[in-house]
């Protein structure tokens, strides 16, 4: 997949390890979400991710991407091909910029997101969030993804699967 497609709006490249001290700004500033999914992010939490794979998948179908607005990052995505199934595509991690949350930038990112998968035959969009978050919540429902009703816990937390038809 060309991951310039996935965005209309923004410019959208993988993320490599010279964007780590961004990614790494970027994160920190988000800290009600690691208040809810600890660990605060590190330097090698972002190395990890940028090669975390769910079960049974490789890195032909993951992109760790960064969504520009000029030199300006302003979100960062992981996502999952082909994950549960061969029709679903997986969002592992979504994060936008404080610097311009509040704005629908991140619900632009979705929309768009959505309709890209849409077009080269994925049929639903699925993550997780962890129970109790309310920006995480209000912002997947805002966003029509809806609870699949399968939750799984972690030591720490309480993952809600949901997904978004598209
Ligand atoms: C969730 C996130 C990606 C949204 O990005 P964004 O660019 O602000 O998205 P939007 O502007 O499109 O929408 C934000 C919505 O969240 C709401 N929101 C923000 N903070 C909130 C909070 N603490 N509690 C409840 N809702 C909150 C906003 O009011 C807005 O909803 P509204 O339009 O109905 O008022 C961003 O807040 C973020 O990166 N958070 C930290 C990481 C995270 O939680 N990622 C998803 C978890 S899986």
């Amino acid at each position: 997949m060309n991951v310039s497609l996935l965005s209309d709006k923004y410019l959208v490249r993988r993320i490599d390890y010279s964007d780590i001290a961004k990614v790494y700004e970027l994160c920190c500033n988000n800290s009600l979400y690691y208040q809810h999914c600890p660990p605060f992010v590190s330097t090698q939490s972002i190395i990890d991710d940028m090669s975390a794979l769910p079960p049974n998948k490789d890195f032909f179908d993951k992109y760790y991407v960064g969504y520009y607005e000029g030199d300006k990052l302003i979100a960062v995505m992981d996502l999952i091909m082909a994950y549960p199934d061969e029709s679903t595509a997986f969002v592992g991690f979504f994060m936008t910029d404080t610097s311009v949350q509040n704005n629908g930038i991140g619900s632009t990112i979705i929309d768009e997101l959505c309709a890209a998968l849409y077009h080269i035959g994925v049929s639903s969009l699925r993550l997780g969030w962890v129970k109790g978050n309310p920006q995480a919540e209000h912002f997947w429902h805002k966003n029509r993804f809806i609870e699949t009703g399968t939750t799984y816990d972690t030591d720490s937390y309480t993952v809600v699967v949901a997904q978004r038809v598209l």
